[in-house]
């Protein structure tokens, strides 16, 4: 199977991405071609600084391989550099109906947020991403819950091209991550963790260990004493055995064995100690990545190379099909 996905090229990257969808894509590359891209494009579309973008779509990519993907198994690159992404998304936008990019949950809030900066780009961002999916015929597409509308209007989109100009397109399915992966704030456990949250909230995977240590030991923790996995009547120790259990393989059945008789403290202490273990290779590979500059320039040359042979492939057999050739 061809999978495909995208990353912002903005924010930390929190244990919460890590357990809920870097781990799963980790597992894809093994057996899947597989192509990861940073989504400079889509980037645009809200404000943003272009004399810190470069940094940060280098440190994007130097995250992303510092915690596994693997430039030997996975295409790695970035968007703007193919740019058959724009050239697709055109022909795709004489596909779309106005109405269905209005409907869009992600556009709507995005316009409440950003009201003096309601772009076409931003009423176009899922048309670019069908491009981005299709342009590579992708299979599926290992996404978060806010982007299965986004693939959805991408089958539809296929579907309509395919009706129109013979088949051409796989229809992609989305691929979520696994339930019970869902990890929440530390400082409010009935939300989601998130990056534009105050840094108390997550653990990034590049935190020290000094950081780790005080974030969790100051995490939301419930009333009563016992360790237990209650979602309603816990939530916060619910969320921290969560993590444990994540981190470890281990149930959450054996851990609430294993911390019977102890308290809050002591499930904090020996997760802070687990979670810094965990993330110790991710840091130290992080640290070692931003010293090699050619290396990381190189990854990203190869991978243009191996995208671009793709990309190119489909846009001619779609301009043959639409008649621009
Ligand atoms: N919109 C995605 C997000 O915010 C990023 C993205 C862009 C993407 N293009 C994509 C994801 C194509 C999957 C496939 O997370």
């Amino acid at each position: 199977m061809r999978i495909l996905s995208g990353i912002q090229p903005t924010g930390d990257i929190h244990i919460g991405n890590y357990l809920g969808a870097i781990k799963q894509w980790l597992l894809l590359q093994e057996k899947n071609e597989c192509v990861f891209f940073i989504a400079d494009l889509h980037s645009l579309t809200v404000p943003f600084d272009p004399k810190i973008l470069q940094k940060s779509i280098t440190e994007k990519i130097i995250s992303y391989i510092a915690v596994g993907l693997d430039p030997e198994k996975s295409i790695i690159f970035v968007q703007s550099q193919i740019k058959e992404h724009a050239e697709l998304a055109w022909i795709l936008n004489t596909l779309c109906p106005v109405g269905e990019l209005e409907r869009m949950t992600q556009y709507k809030e995005k316009s409440k947020k950003f009201k003096d900066n309601i772009n076409a780009g931003l009423l176009d961002y899922p048309v670019l991403m069908a491009a981005d999916i299709l342009l590579y015929k992708t299979d599926a597409v290992p996404v978060g819950k806010d982007q299965t509308q986004h693939v959805e209007l991408t089958r539809t989109l296929a579907k309509k091209f395919n009706q129109k100009f013979g088949k051409t397109f796989v229809e992609p399915k989305a691929i979520l991550p696994k339930f019970g992966s869902k990890i929440m704030s530390l400082t409010n456990p009935k939300k989601k963790m998130s990056k534009t949250d105050n840094p108390q909230s997550y653990i990034s995977l590049f935190d020290t260990p000094e950081n780790i240590q005080k974030k969790i030991m100051a995490s939301t923790t419930d009333s009563g004493k016992q360790i237990k996995y209650d979602l309603t009547k816990k939530p916060g120790v619910s969320n921290l055995l969560t993590i444990y259990s994540l981190l470890t393989d281990k149930p959450i059945k054996e851990l609430e064995k294993k911390f019977k008789d102890k308290g809050y403290a002591d499930l904090k202490k020996s997760l802070a100690k687990t979670v810094i273990e965990f993330l110790e290779p991710f840091r130290k590979k992080q640290k070692e990545l931003v010293t090699r500059d050619v290396y990381i320039k190189e990854i990203l040359s190869r991978g243009k190379n191996r995208a671009q042979t793709i990309a190119q492939t489909t846009m001619q057999e779609i301009k043959e099909k639409v008649g621009l050739v």
